[in-house]
């Protein structure tokens, strides 16, 4: 008899399944409601750029029939320019996801060190797992910020990988300009510094840090970016990462022939160059940010200030039942259902209407009932 428990790799038989945020196709389906909304994947509420769909719409029709250019090298060329580095520091990939699965493919042996905060993207901990590396979550500060000592006291000479999230996700929380650097400062030449930077065009304090600057003074530096959020283009999945050319080359060598399909590559070039949804959508997500302040702050729930397009949010407590009557209301957010975390929703900023249509069914959803803490996070960073 076939056993295919026997034939699996053990490392991939321990791990979890990654549950995404609920598509909204999922909740109508299951309870038969028409009118849902999706607050729960950090998507841009926008929409598409108009012109990314055009371009895309264009690429489809002449060429769908033809193979992609495998290494996107128009895009790689304009993303380059946009960070003012070369175009052979650019690595695209299938989603910042396949970036960071790629990465782990790359480096990772069996026994391996990877280091990032407890309270992070979930993608990290699986590109180790999938590699059978040992996982090294390090704790968080009492605000829920990374923690930038326990990251540092928990280096060993066996860490191969560090994956920090600025912004963080799910926190929305930002490492500053002074912790990044200590990071950078402190990191042996035997790792590899990964700074996440999804939700980079969210982030508005002065102190947040971009570390592509960095780039040409180091080697084992690694910085990540998607057209999944401010681009609006999560369904068509694209990613990259910049990195020196050695490293970038490194990348290459297990990708598949063609990570990045045609719409994509097309549409995210078209996306670059469309200002005006940009604009559109940063400001969106300031006043959404704003107004989940102030109308969560009415209701009396804490919530984590944010650097990102989502709001963390501490109900006090058992998060999953809120969740479960939000989505009776057609409102899909996100409980983060990790030990520790079970009180904590979090929130994608959406257009003003279903801004407001989230805060009225969480308030529904709580049913008059008083959350225990009703004071706003200090900690700001
Ligand atoms: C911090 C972070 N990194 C990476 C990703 C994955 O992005 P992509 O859609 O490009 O795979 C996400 C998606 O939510 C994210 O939150």
């Amino acid at each position: 008899m076939v056993n295919l428990e026997q034939l699996a790799r053990p490392c991939i038989l321990a791990r979890k399944d990654y549950i995404p945020g609920k598509p909204v196709e999922e909740v109508r389906r299951e309870l038969g409601i028409a009118d849902v909304i999706k607050l729960a994947s950090n998507e841009n509420p926008l929409g598409t750029s108009p012109l990314a769909l055009q371009a895309m719409a264009r690429e489809i029709e002449r060429n769908a029939n033809r193979y992609p250019e495998s290494l996107s090298p128009e895009l790689a060329g304009r993303l380059a320019e946009i960070h003012g580095l070369q175009p052979g520091q650019v690595y695209l990939d299938n989603g910042l996801d396949g970036v960071i699965t790629r990465i782990g493919m790359t480096f990772l042996n069996p026994g391996d060190e990877v280091v990032f905060g407890q309270v992070t993207f979930p993608a990290y901990a699986n590109a180790a797992s999938r590699m059978n590396a040992r996982l090294v979550p390090a704790g968080m500060t009492p605000g829920l910020r990374i923690d930038v000592d326990a990251v540092l006291g928990a280096l060993t000479g066996r860490t191969k990988l560090i994956f920090l999230c600025n912004p963080n996700n799910p926190t929305g929380t930002i490492l500053t300009r002074a912790e990044y650097r200590r990071v950078l400062d402190h990191l042996p030449d035997t790792a590899l510094l990964v700074m996440d930077e999804a939700y980079a065009d969210f982030a508005d304090d002065a102190e947040y840090p971009r570390a592509a600057a960095d780039l040409p003074d180091h080697p084992n530096l690694i910085v990540l970016r998607t057209f999944s959020k401010v681009m609006g283009l999560a369904g068509l999945r694209l990613g990259y990462a910049l990195a020196q050319a050695p490293l970038v080359r490194l990348l290459a060598r297990s990708r598949e022939p063609f990570p990045v399909n045609r719409a994509a590559q097309a549409g995210a070039l078209a996306a670059l160059e469309d200002r005006d949804f940009y604009e559109r959508t940063l400001q969106n997500n300031r006043a959404g940010r704003a107004f989940y302040a102030q109308a969560l702050a009415g209701l009396g729930i804490r919530s984590i200030p944010s650097q990102a397009n989502f709001i963390l949010i501490d109900l006090g407590q058992p998060a999953r039942p809120v969740f479960q009557a939000m989505l009776r209301l057609g409102v899909i957010v996100r409980p983060i259902d990790e030990p520790g975390l079970e009180n904590y929703l979090r929130i994608s900023i959406g257009l003003p209407e279903e801004n407001q249509r989230a805060v009225a069914a969480l308030a529904k959803a709580l049913g008059g009932s008083t959350p225990a803490r009703a004071t706003n996070t200090k900690e700001t960073a």
